[in-house]
C-alpha cells in the first residue's frame, strides 16, 4: 500500500485517485499523525511508499511537517510542492519565500538522469534537453538541496523544481503531477508507485467494496442508519454499499415529491426493495408538494418551497425512525451519498485547512438538526469511481450511468406554475426523448446519443400554439428539447443531435402525447443560458 500524507491541498484526493488508477491501494491520512502512528502503520511490512501532498499554505505560515519517522522507514518518499519543501527543510536543505507566486502552466527542464524522470518528457529543446509541460502553484521554493540530493528539474524562475536522492529513493517535485494539466503527471506517478516503490498493480474496485464494507461495519457497529434515497447515482450507490455492509440496519427513505420522471418511483422501489431486499420507506408526498406549489410562479421561490418541504418530510420520517428503529436506540446515523467533489466545493475536505469555495446543498445542515452522526462512505471517490463502484455492486448500468437530475426535479422543468396536468404531459414527452436518445446509435463512435450527451431532457412551456391534426385544428402546449455536452456543467454546448433523431422525437411526442402539438429544440449554450430553464 501507499500512504499519502495530506497537508491540506485542494488536490490531495487527486493523488489518491491517480494511485488507484494505477490499481494500487492507498490511504490518505492527515499530515499531523505522529511517529508512533507511522511506525505502527508500517509494521506489517505492506507499506511500499509515502507521498507528501501539497498545501495551500506556505512553510512560513504553517509549521506542518511530515513525521520524521517517514524518512527512516526505508521506503521511497515523493514530496509534491509543499511536500517537497517540507522534505527539503526537514532533511537539511533550505526553503525561501518567493516574492512572486508562480501559478499555472510552466515548462520544466529535466536535469541529470534520475530513475523518476527517465524517458519521461514532452518535448526536446534544440539543445537536446528533455522538457516537461507542467502545472505549478507555489510561492516558496527550495533554494538549497539537502545533503545527498541532486538536482532533478528546473525552470527559469524556480532553479530547484525537482530533487532526488536516489540512494534513499527520496524525490521532490515542485509542480503537481496529480493534475491533468501536467501532461506526464500520470506517467510520473505510475513510475514512482509501480517501479520505484515496487507495488503490484492488483487493486480493483471490487477490493474497495470489501474495504468499505469493513469500515462501515466498524463505524456503525450494531447501531442503525437512515439514508435519503433519491434515485440519483450517488445516493443509490451509497445505499447499495451500506446495505451490503449492514443489511437491515439500514433504512432508506425515498421521498416522492411528484416531480420525478416517468415510472421513476417504481423503478427505485423495484431495484432497492425488490432486487436488493433493502428496507425502503416510500413517502408519497406529491399532494403536499403540488399543493404548496399551486399559484407559485417565481423560480427561486419554487426551489425554496421544494427544498423546504423535502427537508420537512425527510425529517419527519427520520424522527419516526429515530424514535422507533427496530433496536432500542432507534437510528443514530444519517448516511449521505456525498462524493469528493461535493466535499471540495463545500470546503469540507478532510484536511483541516482547505479553503471554502462554496457551500453545497448535499453537505451539512440536516445531521446537526436531527442529532444524527454522519456516514459518508463515498466521500473520497470521484464521480466516475462511484459509477464503477455501483456497477461492481451489481446496480444496473443504465441506473449508474444516468444523466444528472436536479433535486427539485420537474419542478424546474415546468416553467412558471407547476400543475399535475403539466407534470404528466412532461413525463411522457421526456420519456420518449430519452428512449430515442438511447436507441439512436452514432455510426462514427458506436455510442448512443444518450451516452454522447451529458444531460438531456424536455421542458414544459405553459403556452399554447395552434396546429392541425387530421382534419382538425389543435390548440395545445409546447415542449422544448434540451441536450447538452459538457465536462463540468459550468459551461456547456448544445448538442448537435442528428436531424433524423429530432424528427423522430418530435413526431412521436406530437402523435403520442395528446395535449402537446409543438416541439422545439433549444440551441442556447451555457453561458449565457443555463442548462435548466429555471
Ligand atoms: P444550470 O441550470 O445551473 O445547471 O446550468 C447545472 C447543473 O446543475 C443541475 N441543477 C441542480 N441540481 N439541485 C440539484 O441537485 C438543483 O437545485 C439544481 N439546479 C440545477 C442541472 O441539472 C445541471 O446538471
Amino acid at each position: 500500500k501507499i500512504l499519502i500524507l495530506d497537508f491540506g491541498s485542494q488536490v490531495t484526493q487527486l493523488i489518491a485517485r491517480r494511485v488507484r488508477e494505477a490499481n494500487v491501494y492507498c490511504e490518505v491520512h492527515p499530515c499531523d499523525v505522529n511517529d508512533d502512528w507511522v511506525r505502527a502503520y508500517a509494521a506489517d511490512g505492506n507499506l511500499k511508499g509515502v507521498i507528501l501532498s501539497g498545501s495551500h499554505a506556505s512553510v512560513y505560515e504553517v509549521d506542518d511537517k511530515a513525521p520524521d519517522s517517514v524518512f527512516a522507514l526505508g521506503v521511497p518518499v515523493l514530496g509534491i510542492c509543499y511536500g517537497m519543501q517540507t522534505m527539503a527543510q526537514q532533511l537539511g536543505g533550505k526553503v525561501e519565500g518567493g516574492s512572486t507566486r508562480e501559478f499555472g502552466y510552466a515548462e520544466v527542464r529535466a536535469r541529470g538522469h534520475t530513475e523518476l524522470l527517465k524517458g519521461i518528457e514532452d518535448f526536446h529543446t534544440p539543445e537536446g534537453h528533455g522538457m516537461l509541460k507542467v502545472w505549478m502553484s507555489h510561492g516558496d521554493k527550495v533554494t538549497e538541496l539537502p545533503t545527498g540530493f541532486k538536482l532533478m528539474a528546473s525552470t527559469d524562475s524556480c532553479p530547484i523544481a525537482g530533487m532526488a536522492d536516489e540512494e534513499r529513493r527520496f524525490y521532490g517535485v515542485q509542480f503537481h503531477p496529480e493534475v491533468t494539466h501536467t501532461v506526464q503527471g500520470k506517467a510520473l506517478l505510475d513510475r514512482f508507485v509501480l517501479e520505484i516503490c515496487g507495488t503490484r498493480p492488483d487493486w480493483v474496485m471490487r477490493d474497495h467494496i470489501a474495504e468499505a464494507v469493513e469500515s462501515i461495519r466498524k463505524q456503525v457497529g450494531d447501531e442503525e442508519v437512515i439514508l435519503g434515497l433519491s434515485g440519483g447515482v450517488d445516493s443509490s450507490v451509497a445505499a447499495a454499499l451500506i446495505h451490503r455492509a449492514i443489511g437491515d440496519q439500514l433504512t432508506c427513505v425515498f421521498v416522492d415529491h411528484g416531480l420525478l420522471r416517468l415510472n421513476e418511483g417504481d423503478m427505485v422501489m423495484d431495484m432497492f426493495a425488490g432486487k436488493l431486499h433493502a428496507k425502503v420507506i416510500r413517502v408519497d408526498a406529491s399532494d403536499l408538494f403540488l399543493g404548496e406549489l399551486a399559484g407559485v410562479t417565481d423560480p427561486e421561490q419554487k426551489r425554496k418551497i421544494i427544498g423546504r418541504l423535502f427537508v420537512d418530510v425527510f425529517k419527519a420520517e427520520a424522527e419516526k425512525l429515530k424514535a422507533n428503529g427496530q433496536g432500542n436506540k432507534g437510528a443514530t446515523f444519517l448516511a449521505q451519498g456525498t462524493i469528493y467533489p461535493d466535499v471540495i466545493e463545500s470546503g469540507g475536505a478532510k484536511s483541516k485547512k482547505a479553503v471554502t469555495i462554496k457551500s453545497h446543498h448535499n453537505v451539512g445542515g440536516l445531521p446537526e438538526q436531527l442529532g444524527l452522526k454522519l456516514l459518508e462512505p463515498l466521500r473520497d471517490l470521484f464521480k466516475d469511481e462511484v459509477r464503477e463502484l455501483g456497477v461492481a455492486l451489481g446496480l444496473p448500468h443504465d441506473m449508474v450511468y444516468r444523466h444528472p437530475f436536479p433535486g427539485p426535479g420537474l419542478g424546474v422543468r415546468i416553467l412558471g406554475e407547476v400543475k399535475k396536468e403539466y407534470a404528466d404531459l412532461l413525463r411522457r414527452a421526456d420519456a420518449i426523448f430519452i428512449e430515442e436518445l438511447r436507441s439512436h446509435i452514432d455510426k462514427n463512435s458506436g455510442k448512443s446519443w444518450y451516452d454522447l450527451t451529458s444531460q438531456a431532457f424536455t421542458v414544459f412551456l405553459p403556452v399554447k400554439s395552434v396546429g392541425v391534426m387530421g382534419d382538425g385544428r389543435t390548440y395545445d402546449y409546447v415542449v422544448a428539447l434540451r441536450a447538452v455536452q459538457t465536462s463540468d456543467f459550468m459551461t456547456a454546448d448544445w448538442a448537435e443531435l442528428p436531424y433524423s433523431l429530432l424528427k423522430k422525437v418530435s413526431s412521436r411526442i406530437i402523435n403520442e402525447v395528446r395535449g402537446i402539438n409543438r416541439v422545439t429544440y433549444d440551441v442556447s449554450s451555457k453561458p449565457p443560458a443555463t442548462i435548466e430553464w429555471e
